[in-house]
């Protein structure tokens, strides 16, 4: 979406823009057969996200670190949903156990995972490191989504493959990620605390968003590929 876009709320190719609901770009979709892990699903755009994806019927889990947060964001979308699928989970995306433990938790509960959505963010904090010493908008917003997402891949392979429906993952990013530091992403010096700037951080960090859907979307439609082009080779063959 451009600029010009953004600010006016026209509508792109797709129909909808920056001015469209949640709810109008859901409008009619029947979510009963869908799993979706929503990060930092206990406020803003997550919430609303969890709220609108329960309306369709999805079983939503609020991954938060905030479980008092979650619980309230839980209760709230209740009060208006009463049949509503909502469950939560500790999840803190800046530290490496947390992630670990998290996917462990979840992949324990042996349910599907169609959707995961990597929404949760710190923007323009002072500077400090992650438990794992890492500058905290990098390890929060990039390192923390990345690891979550190697660690849940099969089980979203896994219901793909087993339910025939096509699993996506979506990562939040921002404007933002037009103004970082010279030259993009600062992989030698991410913690350099003399030149931190807390924007450019944010900024890196939310490249670093795109950069790893545009991979996870090459190489998941390589695996696509090269799955149709094994059944190809086995219809040639038989
Ligand atoms: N709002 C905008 O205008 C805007 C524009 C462009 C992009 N975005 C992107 O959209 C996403 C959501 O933004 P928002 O405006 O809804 O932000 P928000 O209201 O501040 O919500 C962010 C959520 O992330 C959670 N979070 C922060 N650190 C976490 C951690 N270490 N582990 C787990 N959860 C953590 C927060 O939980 P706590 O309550 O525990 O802090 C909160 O629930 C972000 O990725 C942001 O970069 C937002």
């Amino acid at each position: 979406m451009n600029t010009f876009r953004l600010i006016t709320g026209i509508p792109g190719p797709s129909g909808f823009g920056s001015a469209s609901t949640a709810e109008q770009v859901t409008e009619g979709i029947d979510a009963t057969n869908l799993t979706a892990i929503i990060t930092g699903g206990a406020s803003g755009i997550g919430l609303e996200t969890a709220r609108v994806l329960a309306l369709h019927k999805a079983h939503v889990v609020i991954a938060a670190r905030n479980m008092e947060a979650a619980n309230q964001a839980k209760q709230l979308i209740l009060k208006d949903n009463d049949t509503a699928r909502i469950d939560v989970m500790k999840l803190d995306l800046s530290s490496i156990k947390s992630i670990k433990a998290f996917a462990d938790n979840f992949n324990a509960l042996n349910i599907p995972l169609n959707i995961l959505i990597n929404n949760a963010g710190v923007m323009f904090c002072p500077f400090q490191l992650s438990e794992d010493g890492i500058e905290m908008q990098f390890a929060t917003n990039h390192l923390g989504h990345f690891y979550v997402t190697n660690l849940l891949l099969d089980k979203m392979k896994d219901t793909a493959k087993a339910t025939g429906i096509e699993g996506r993952i979506v990562n939040l990013s921002s404007v933002a990620h037009l103004h970082t530091y010279g030259g993009g992403i600062r992989f030698d010096n991410i913690n350099d605390q003399r030149s931190y700037s807390d924007k450019k951080a944010y900024g890196q960090s939310k490249l670093a968003n795109i950069l790893h859907a545009s991979e996870l979307s090459r190489r998941l439609q390589v695996v696509l590929v090269l799955l149709f082009s094994s059944r190809l080779f086995y219809k040639w063959k038989t």
